[in-house]
This record gives structure tokens, C-alpha cells and sequence, in this order.
């Protein structure tokens, strides 16, 4: 995949000067760029603009049907001359040679195809040979970008993140779903990853599971199903709660001091055990370390349902004393921290932070806020991985906390820390699947998802389907519906499952995008091996629908690093989407053929459909997703 190897490729496809430098230009992982900086120069040459200006007049269209690149001709900065003129003044002088056919005048913009003959000996032998890299860039992930061999910037992805004792909520699937995006294409961009799951494993609610425990508590129950029982005993206890927590409230309301009732009941042993957990006192620590290592097993499983593994599971337990002594140090010194009737907190609207109002640091019992554990957290991390960057994939609400997380790095003097993290926020799911409304486990969600995918598969037909109806497929294809209806919204955007549009065979869908992969495979079998790309009859792919494939295949790498630099995962589905609808036109197309004596065509079709399905692959890849297999 050099240079080098590029030019001899180029000379195959029929052309003989060597690709034109381009300073923007990432000839060896984009081939767009290679047709863009053939016709940066010859722009250049024909209306006499500075290279660089010439290069960012052109546009990659993604339009199917719109031509590869557009000339933008007002960002040609040329004076006296009126931009639609200059378009038809172009397309005149615009020579007709390779790489590009003839051009097409539309209002300010030059629409230049290339041409299909190059197109296709350019690109079926330079995605074969960049094979599982394609549309990846790993040199974004360097260090030193002229050391491909030196060292790799390293992230930490913190995502899902569920609660102990609690529900896997909607907020924590969301999360696992785009955290497993953000941490693949940092991974495929070349990025070091760390992935990370933070436990919400601390506080005051494992206080009260376990004055949960010793009411409710079954050792048998629990050896059967863990997970289920602590949700149980949780609820239990709760329930047990509510009489003391409406006191508390009502007390509130009056404008009462509510220290005395805090102070019994089941907020005292709540507090109290809670207090031994931080004191680290062996009997509260063993039993919170038995329910913590069944959580983190039961989980394990689930996730690996998703295709996902954890490198760290990490949680708010695991603030080290020393990085939270290190917190309260460098904010006492920094003159932040303030008393306040026992508590100890910061009041960021003397910071220039008004918005951020007053937050609690440590409360009056002694005990670590949320705040403060997630501050020693990133101490603790740095320390221990030097990370280049952190995200945090956290639900939107908690938008003021990390504001306040970085905010507070700075007020320590920690500027290095607060710049290299990032929150990364999402909206909510805010209509659930009938059989997403009593889910409680992950599990729960993954088993809803195989089953409306049963369902919708029954009703479709033998010549629509394609994936076949095992056991193994409704489970890929009902979580590929998942990923893909969440990931198809942008992050930002509040959406409502609905089970009919996550199971459809048609649009930009799981289903979908599987079953078209399921065909390419089908398509495929016994017909790949042996495929000699030197030797292909190219002039076999010169018809529409076939350059049409081939275009929509040059544009992936300019979808992935669009999706990479706005960790937006709807970029690369809409495209899927776009290959999954050519792909589908030309396999129709070829099915109405009669392909005996046709050897040669059929080998050019084979090696586009197989470069049609590792891009597909790719682009499963990038999102979390396995491509389906029979
Ligand atoms: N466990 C938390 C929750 O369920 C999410 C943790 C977010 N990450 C963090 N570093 N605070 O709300």
C-alpha cells in the first residue's frame, strides 16, 4: 500500500504521469483524492489559480447519480468572470482524457465523472489490496505522523457504564451502543484504546442494598441468579424506604431541619454501612466485593452477546485515597474549596462559571461525592495510561457534571487534564419496544431484540431473505437492528423504538444491510478464490449501474473520516445505506442474465461484488457490528 506500489497501479489503469502533490491529499488511503488532485492540476493549469485554491474548489460529491467531484466555481476567486460562465467555459476546455469523462455544467458547479474505464482498473485492485484497512486511515493515530512504526496516541472510551444492584437502563444501552462505535474507529484510525466500563459500584445506595440483604437476602437465590435477586432485594428495600424518604421530603417542604431524621432508621444503617465501605472495614468490603464480582460476570456475558470486551472494569470504588487526597490538596491550596456547615464544596459562580452554581466535593458524614470520585478517577487514569484523550459516552443530563468534572480540573491547575477530555453526549430513547418495557438486564433488551427479529423474518418471503433462518442469524440480525436504529440517529436526537423500522428488510436498517450482505456472501461463494486483478476484463464494468458501485466504493474513506471527526456513526449507515440500494439494483440486474459462456464477465462482476462486500464489512466493522455468516 505505498506510493510506489500506487504508481504501478496508476499505469495499469491507464495513466502515465504520477499523481500531482497535493499538500490536503491522502493519496494512499483515499483514492478520491487521487482523481481530486489530477484535476486540482489540471484546473490549475487552465485557469491559472494557486494550487491550493484549485484543490479546495473540488468537492467529492455523495450523491448517487452526481457525478464523482464538483468544481465549486466561486471558490475559484476569480475576478470579472461569472461563476456560471465559468462553469461553461470549463466544461468546453476541460480535456477528455483519463482519469475523467466528460463533464457536466449545473448552475456554479462542474460536474466531472470519472470515467468508468479507469474507475474500475484504479480501484477494484487498490481496495483489494488495502482488503480489511479500506476506508481506515491508521495514520491518524500516530504520534509522529512520519513514523508509521513509532508510537500510537492512546484514548480511553469509558461507555456503558451500568449501576450495581440496579436496572440497565435505556441511557446505559444507548451508551454501550455508540461508546462501541466511538471506541472502533479510534481503534481503526489508528488510536491506542482503552475501553472502559465505570460501575456505578459506590455510595450510598450499596448502603442500602445491603440493609436490603439482611432482610431480603438469599444466599440460594442469589447463587442462582445474582444479578436478578440483588435487583429484587433492591426493590425490597426501596419500597421499604419510601415511608422514611416522603418524611424526609415533607419535613423539606416545611422548611424543617431534617438532621434528625437522617440520622435513624434505614438512613442510618444505610449511612453506617456505607461509612464502613469507606473505611474499608473487611466484613461491608467482602460482601460489596461479592456482589460486585457477580455484577462484572453477568455483564461480561451480555456484552460479549454485542461483540463487546472491556479492558478495564473500573467503577466509582476505585477512586484511589491518594489521587482524592491529591483533589482536595490542590483545591484547598487554590483557595476553592470551601466549609460549609461540615461539607466541603466549591461554589463555581465565583468562578467565572455561574451556571455551573454550587457542588459538593465531600459531604458533612466525610463520605466521597460523585463529583469528587470522577476527579480522582481521571488522576488515577492518567497515571496510570497517559492517555492523549478521554471520552466520556454519558447520557446528556449529566452534561452539568462534566462540565463541572472539567471546570474543576482547571480551577486545580490541571488544564493538561480538563483539555484532553471530551463528553460525549446522546439524547434520550424515549418510546420503548412492548418487549423492551419490563427489561431490567441487558439481557432482557437482547432477548426483545431476537424476538421481534423472529417475528419479522417469519413474515418474509423466500426471494427476499437472504440470511438464513438459524438460530445464529436471528441473533445477529436482531442486534445489527439495534445498533443500526440507534446509530442512525444523530446523537444529539431523541428517538422512539419501533419495532417494525428495526426489523424491516428494507432501508437503512440492520436487517437490511445484513441481508444484502447475506446475498453478496451467497453470491460469492466458490466464485472469490483465485480472482487475478491484473487480468480482469474491466470493460465488462463499464455500464451505469456497475460505475455506479464502483463510485459509491471510492467514497467510503471520505465517509469514515467525516463520521471519525464528528464521532457521528449516522454518516457510514447512510452510506451503507446507499451501497446496500446499488448493490441490490445490479444483483437484480444480473439475475435477469444469462451468464453461461460469459466467463470473463463474470469474473469482473465477481472481483466488484467482493470489493462491494469487504466494504460493507468495513463499514459493519467501524460500528460494532459482525458481518452475517451463513
Ligand atoms: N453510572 C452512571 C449512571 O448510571 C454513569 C457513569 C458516567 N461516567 C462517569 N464517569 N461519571 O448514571
Amino acid at each position: 500500500c505505498t506510493v510506489n506500489g500506487l504508481q504501478d497501479l496508476l499505469g495499469k489503469a491507464g495513466l502515465d504521469t504520477p499523481v500531482p502533490d497535493f499538500p490536503g491529499g491522502d493519496i494512499v488511503h483515499n483514492p478520491q483524492d487521487i482523481f481530486r488532485a489530477y484535476l486540482a492540476d489540471t484546473l490549475q493549469k487552465l485557469v491559472e489559480v494557486d494550487r491550493a485554491v484549485a484543490y479546495d474548489a473540488i468537492q467529492p460529491s455523495n450523491m448517487t447519480g452526481m457525478g464523482d467531484l464538483v468544481i465549486v466555481s466561486p471558490r475559484l476567486r476569480l475576478k470579472g468572470v461569472k461563476p456560471k460562465d465559468l462553469v461553461s467555459d470549463l466544461a468546453h476546455r476541460l480535456p477528455r482524457s483519463p482519469p475523467f469523462a466528460c463533464p457536466i455544467p449545473d448552475g456554479i458547479h462542474l460536474r466531472v465523472l470519472s470515467s468508468p474505464n479507469t474507475l474500475s482498473r484504479l480501484l477494484l485492485p487498490y481496495v483489494h489490496d488495502r482488503n480489511t484497512s479500506y476506508g481506515y486511515d491508521s495514520s491518524i493515530g500516530l504520534v509522529d505522523a512520519k513514523a508509521p512504526e513509532g508510537p500510537r496516541k492512546k484514548v480511553i472510551v469509558e461507555f456503558s457504564s451500568p449501576n450495581m444492584a440496579s436496572e440497565f437502563q435505556v441511557a446505559h444501552l444507548r451508551s454501550t451502543l455508540i461508546g462501541a462505535y466511538v471506541a472502533n474507529v479510534h481503534a481503526g484510525m489508528g488510536w491506542d484504546v482503552v475501553k472502559m466500563n465505570y460501575l456505578g459500584d459506590w455510595g450510598k445506595q450499596i448502603g442500602l442494598l445491603a440493609a436490603g440483604w439482611q432482610r431480603f437476602g438469599s444466599e440460594e437465590e442469589f447463587q442462582k441468579a445474582p444479578l436478578q435477586h440483588l435487583l429484587q432485594v433492591n426493590h425490597k428495600i426501596e419500597e421499604l424506604f419510601k415511608p422514611e424518604k416522603e418524611e424526609c421530603k415533607t419535613a423539606k417542604g416545611e422548611g424543617k431541619d431534617v438532621t434528625e431524621i437522617e440520622s435513624r432508621g434505614l438512613y442510618a444503617e444505610r449511612d453506617d454501612f456505607f461509612k464502613k465501605m469507606e473505611d474499608k472495614e473487611p466484613e461491608a468490603i467482602a460482601l460489596w466485593q461479592r456482589f460486585r464480582d457477580a455484577t462484572v460476570e453477568d455483564y461480561k456475558a451480555s456484552y460479549a452477546r454485542l461483540g463487546i470486551q472491556f479492558d478495564e472494569y473500573s467503577g466509582e470504588s476505585q477512586a484511589s485515597p491518594e489521587s482524592v487526597e491529591e483533589v482536595e490538596a490542590a483545591l484547598k491550596e487554590k483557595g476553592v474549596y470551601e466549609e460549609h456547615e461540615g461539607s466541603w464544596r466549591i461554589d463555581f459562580s465565583k468562578h467565572d462559571a455561574k451556571g455551573l452554581s454550587t457542588a459538593v466535593v465531600r459531604y458533612r458524614n466525610g463520605t466521597t461525592s460523585y463529583l469528587l470520585r470522577d476527579l480522582a478517577a481521571v488522576l488515577d487514569r492518567h497515571k496510570k495510561h497517559s492517555f492523549d484523550k478521554m471520552i466520556y459516552v454519558v447520557a446528556m443530563e449529566q452534561e452539568m457534571h462534566f462540565h463541572r468534572v472539567t471546570k474543576t480540573l482547571e480551577l486545580m491547575g490541571r488544564n493538561d487534564l480538563a483539555d484532553k477530555i471530551q463528553h460525549v453526549a446522546f439524547a434520550k430513547i424515549t418510546g420503548l419496544l412492548d418487549e423492551f418495557k419490563d427489561a431490567q438486564l441487558l439481557s432482557d433488551y437482547l432477548d426483545g431484540c431476537r424476538l421481534v427479529t423472529q417475528t419479522a423474518m417469519a413474515e418474509e418471503t423466500e426471494d427476499t431473505i437472504f440470511v438464513t433462518k438459524t438460530d445464529q442469524s436471528l441473533e445477529s440480525v436482531g442486534i445489527s437492528g439495534l445498533f443500526i436504529q440507534d446509530l442512525n440517529h444523530k446523537r444529539t436526537t431523541s428517538y422512539a423504538c419501533d419495532a417494525k423500522r428495526m426489523t424491516a428488510f428494507e432501508g437503512e436498517t440492520g436487517a437490511a444491510i445484513q441481508n444484502c450482505y447475506a446475498r453478496l456472501v451467497t453470491t460469492l461463494e466458490g466464485n472469490v478464490d483465485g480472482i487475478d486483478y491484473d487480468n480482469l476484463d474491466y470493460t465488462q464494468l463499464e455500464t451505469e449501474d456497475y460505475s455506479e458501485v464502483l463510485r459509491i466504493i471510492t467514497q467510503f474513506p471520505d465517509t469514515t473520516y467525516a463520521s471519525f471527526k464528528t464521532l457521528e456513526p449516522t454518516t457510514v449507515i447512510i452510506y451503507l445505506g446507499r451501497l446496500v440500494d446499488q448493490v441490490m439494483v445490479t444483483l437484480d440486474d444480473d439475475d435477469d442474465q444469462d451468464w453461461t459462456d460469459r466467463e470473463d464477465a463474470t469474473k469482473a462482476r465477481m472481483a466488484l461484488y467482493e470489493n462491494a462486500r469487504q466494504v460493507m464489512e468495513n463499514g459493519l466493522r467501524m460500528l460494532g457490528l459482525s458481518p452475517w455468516t451463513a
